[in-house]
């Protein structure tokens, strides 16, 4: 099993580039399968989430061509098939995204129930019910979810939640319904707004994307288009936290500094500096940290993909700092694994309080999911000592060359797969 092994108490300093955005990406190759002509996307991240997305894509007959590592094209008017099921694809949560795509393109689909990393109890009803209201029939069969309708036409709907995935599932499946739709309560967040930019470059009309109401004219059918994905500002993120964590001097390029607003909020009122350039945020890590208090919620409001980030950061600060956990429940179990270097952190409900302290010390620790997972290597590149970190196929579901990024602002990691390999890293750094 592979891990990382680092070598932590060096600050990051220097220049990283972020790829483009994960979930944007996941939702944009579903989509792609709705034009019969072909689509050329750029920018893909090269994580293992996104291959088996396309492997997905390809096993019901679209025609996918690595061009390179960060680009591919797609014909979808080779699919054949509306099931969508396999033992990857059920692990990855963005496979709901095909329900949209397959229902909007043929008024059918029958797609395994999502899976994606535990970080609490992940319905689908607000998708189901916006896929209904479009008038499909849907029904939960053998761990399949399958949709059909004679024809799906424009509605007005009404989220009861702020839902990333329901807003583009249900995006996706009435721009290619007759008639208009509405969806009222959308979610706001950058990825939202950038596959509706894809979905409009093939021909759709959507309007209203990035606010809370979102109105689409249906079109008779989509067509060829180039597109590149916006920047992951979730990565970005994470890079801007690590710095704060390690002392460090970090430039993060290649990003929307709008889109990490939020983020950079925090570290602020944590006592960073941060500079914006148009594509590029530098932080300047301070010391002491501060305390300070942090709430998620949907964008524009605090990512709970940036929640356990910051969580390692605000371990390190002076006095004590709380986060609320408003979107899902599970989100904390970095924090048992974060003890075992040394953090104070208590959590109640879905609060934790969070006492800082001088410093991490190096440990063994587990990834419990994706975003938990970087933030332990983050603790691991601020400790004294050596961090092993285990379990990390969950972070490279979403993170490309997470371990060679940081080896380049001066962070001494390597990915490692035995014992001999770990002490071959230590006599290296020794
Ligand atoms: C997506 C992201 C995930 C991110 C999350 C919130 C992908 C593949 N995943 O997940 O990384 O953490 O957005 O930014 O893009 N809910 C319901 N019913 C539904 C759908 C959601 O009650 O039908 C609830 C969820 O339990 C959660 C909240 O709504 O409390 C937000 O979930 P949602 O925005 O849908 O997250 P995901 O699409 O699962």
């Amino acid at each position: 099993m592979d891990q990382y092994v680092i070598k932590g108490g060096n600050p990051l300093c220097g220049e990283i580039e972020i790829g483009g955005a994960k979930n944007a990406a996941l939702a944009i190759l579903a989509a792609a399968v709705m034009a019969d002509e072909t689509i050329t996307i750029e920018n893909l991240p090269n994580v293992r989430d996104i291959n088996v997305m396309l492997q997905a894509i390809e096993n019901i007959g679209a025609h996918v061509e690595r061009v390179d590592i960060h680009t591919v094209r797609i014909n979808g008017s080779f699919v054949h098939g509306y099931t969508v099921d396999n033992e990857y694809i059920r692990k990855i949560r963005a496979s709901y995204y095909l329900l949209g795509a397959l229902l909007g393109k043929y008024n059918n689909a029958e797609v395994a129930l999502p899976g994606g990393c535990a970080i609490g109890s992940r319905p689908i009803d607000l998708h189901l019910k916006g896929f209904r209201a479009l008038g499909a029939d849907v029904e939960i069969r053998h761990g399949m979810v399958a949709a059909s309708a004679k024809e799906l036409r424009g509605t007005h709907i009404y989220l009861d939640k702020v839902s990333v995935g329901a807003t583009i599932n249900i995006m996706m499946a009435a721009a290619l319904a007759k008639g208009r739709t509405t969806i009222e309560n959308a979610a706001k967040e950058p990825h939202v707004v950038d596959v509706a930019n894809f979905l409009n470059c093939m021909g759709a009309s959507i309007r209203g994307a990035g606010t809370d109401v979102i109105r689409i004219s249906g079109v008779e059918k989509l067509h060829k288009a180039e597109y590149s994905i916006i920047p992951d500002q979730i990565e970005a993120g994470t890079f801007m936290f690590a710095a704060a964590a390690t002392g460090g001097d970090v430039t993060v390029k290649n990003v929307i500094p709008k889109h990490l607003e939020a983020t950079t909020a925090k570290l602020l009122e944590v006592g960073c500096r941060v500079e914006e350039f148009d594509d590029a945020v530098r932080v300047i890590a301070c010391h002491p940290l501060h305390h300070t208090q942090v709430t998620t919620l949907p964008y524009p409001g605090f990512p709970t993909d940036m929640q356990p980030q910051m969580g390692i950061v605000l371990g390190l600060s002076s006095g004590t700092s709380t986060i609320t956990e408003s979107i899902f429940e599970n989100r904390f179990k970095y924090v048992d694994e974060l003890a075992k270097m040394g953090a104070n952190i208590k959590v109640e409900g879905n609060i934790a309080i969070i006492y800082g302290v001088d410093r991490y010390t190096g440990a063994r620790v587990s990834a419990p999911d994706l975003r938990a997972g970087a933030a332990l290597v983050i603790a691991g590149l601020a400790a004294e000592g050596i961090t092993i970190v285990d379990d990390i196929y969950y972070i490279e579901r979403g993170y490309e060359a997470f371990d060679e990024k940081f080896r380049k602002l001066g962070g001494l990691i390597q990915k490692v797969s035995s014992e001999k390999e770990v002490q071959k890293f230590k006599l290296k750094i020794s």
